[in-house]
């Protein structure tokens, strides 16, 4: 293998390797307005001038060609791909990586080489990393496709190792392998996050997300710890117990804890929302798009993903995850508009909409994840559908009550390219949690409600830093974009895991 080649591995499983059939291709990227086309073959490079001429092909932003080379290279076929006039622009190189992950599922592409990179390989290693990174973890993203239960279905074929042709550069390629690596591993996450989200109830519910959540803790090495009924009555959660008891499938508390920095008593909490199935509960959901909440442990996934990341990456941070996982569901043991519930921090919630559940499961694992030493809280949840109408699928919204954390954190999402958008923390919304009976109510009506939402979730943060991410609208879309595809997104993996591990 030349040695200007950095060789990744998608799939590591040999036997996969062996068993496709072997496709290959090569795919070179095209700027925007350059007469400098690649050069590839004297005949393959004359198709592309020749498009170009035709103003068919400008090297335009997803702008793809895939052409047979009918062996005039050493792959079956090439692939033009236009970046647009910003070689230097991240997000435009993650949207083409989608598309190819997604493009190379079609051809049933197994290998695919990145070459003729002259024109980034002039920059310094540190301007091109992120570029590299950014296609890899694409084409790792593009390649996800959610499973599915038809009597004679069959995953698609993967793409199972990339090679990058550095010529003409000095890179160092260790430290490049490295990071591209991490890009698989953050994207891999994502992957696995987007399936845990996609599952239907009957298929994930909360001891299911237990035994998922002890697979990966045994997996990565972490310590963890699943609360049942019996336990959680004993510990006080009351908010978990009440919104779980109208279920058949009883609710769990889940914890799995990382220890990377062993002298530091630093610890993040990650608190994810894992209601496996809301009907709303006796506040019944109408029929219509009530399938949507398989999605509503969305957070609790984004948890387990990121975690995946942690047992991979293995930062010097130590991070804990706690997920409260219940099913919302009318029934005659269900909790009921007007109960008065006393929570694991002694606090008292007012029920007036069993819909608003998220909020009081999250109430118990927010005071939990203090209990297990959190001195910084983020915490990730499909809480509202008044997110959706504030940013709709776009961007998830963020309530914090600590303007330095959110900057950090905010940092992230450079790398990430996540959109996030902070909603302030007025005190005149803040007010309207008040009930005349208990210390809280959880449902102050529709002005503000995915503010008020998120302020009631930080009254249990008491003092903690803490940062709110709802992920109501960023967490499902009903048709794929540049970078997620239909259905679970796994919105928020990403971002988190490059706060917890830059
Ligand atoms: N899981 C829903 C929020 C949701 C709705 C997420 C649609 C994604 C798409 C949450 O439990 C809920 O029902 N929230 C209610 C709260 C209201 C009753 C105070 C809402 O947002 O309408
Ligand atoms: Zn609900
Ligand atoms: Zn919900």
């Amino acid at each position: 293998m030349n040695e200007n080649m950095i060789t990744i591995h998608l799939i590591e499983d040999e036997a996969y390797k062996t068993a496709v059939t072997p496709q290959s291709a090569w795919i070179t990227v095209v700027q925007e307005g350059t007469s400098d086309l690649p050069s590839i073959h004297p005949q393959l490079d004359q198709a592309i001038v020749d498009l170009q001429q035709k103003k068919m092909f400008t090297g335009k932003l997803k702008q793809f060609r895939l052409f047979p080379t009918y062996g005039l290279i050493a792959a079956d076929s090439i692939v033009y791909a236009g970046i647009g006039s910003d070689m230097m622009d991240t997000h435009a190189w993650r949207m083409i990586g989608v598309k190819m992950g997604r493009e190379a599922m079609q051809h049933e592409l197994t290998t695919l080489q990145v070459t003729d990179l002259s024109h980034l390989m002039s920059q310094a290693t540190e301007e091109i990393i992120p570029m590299l990174a950014a296609f890899v973890e694409g084409l790792q993203l593009g390649q996800y496709e959610i499973k599915s239960y038809q009597k004679d279905a069959s995953p698609s074929v993967k793409l199972h190792t990339v090679t990058i042709d550095l010529s003409g550069s000095t890179h160092d390629k260790v430290a490049l392998e490295q990071k591209l690596t991490y890009a698989l591993t953050l994207a891999k996450g994502t992957n696995y996050a987007r399936d845990l989200t996609n599952l239907p109830g009957n298929k994930f519910t909360p001891e299911m997300f237990a035994e998922e959540a002890v697979r990966l803790a045994k997996q990565h090495n972490f310590s963890y710890e699943i609360l049942d009924e019996q336990q959680m009555k004993q510990k006080g959660m009351g908010g978990v117990l009440a919104v779980g008891q109208g279920s058949a499938n009883p609710p769990r508390m889940i914890t799995l804890q990382y220890q990377g920095d062993p002298n530091s008593d630093d610890v993040i909490a990650l608190v994810g929302k894992g209601i496996t199935f809301d009907t709303g509960g006796i506040s019944i959901k109408p029929n219509a798009g009530m399938a949507e909440m398989v999605s509503d442990m969305g957070g609790g996934a984004v948890v387990l993903g990121v975690m995946d990341i942690i047992g991979k990456s293995l930062p010097k941070k130590n991070v804990i995850a706690v997920i409260p996982a219940a099913e919302n569901m009318p029934s005659s043991t269900a909790y009921k508009p007007g109960d008065v519930i006393t929570t694991l921090s002694g606090k008292t919630i007012e029920v007036l909409n069993t819909d608003a559940e998220g909020r009081i499961v999250l109430a118990d694992a927010m005071t939990y994840a203090k209990q297990l030493g959190a001195t910084k809280i983020i915490e990730n949840s499909t809480l509202t559908g008044a997110v959706l109408v504030l940013l709709d699928h776009v961007a998830t919204g963020a309530v914090t009550n600590n303007e330095a954390f959110w900057q950090d954190f905010h940092e992230a999402t450079k790398y990430s390219g996540e959109k996030v958008w902070l909603m302030p923390s007025y005190e005149e919304l803040r007010k309207k949690l008040k009930s005349d009976v208990a210390d809280i109510n959880n449902s102050p009506g529709r002005g503000g409600s995915m503010i008020t939402a998120g302020l009631f979730i930080g009254e249990f943060a008491e003092g903690t830093p803490w940062i709110h991410l709802d992920t109501g609208g960023s967490s499902w879309l009903n048709q794929q974009s540049d970078i997620d595809p239909k259905y679970a997104t796994g919105a928020m993996v990403r971002t988190i895991a490059a706060f917890i591990h830059p």
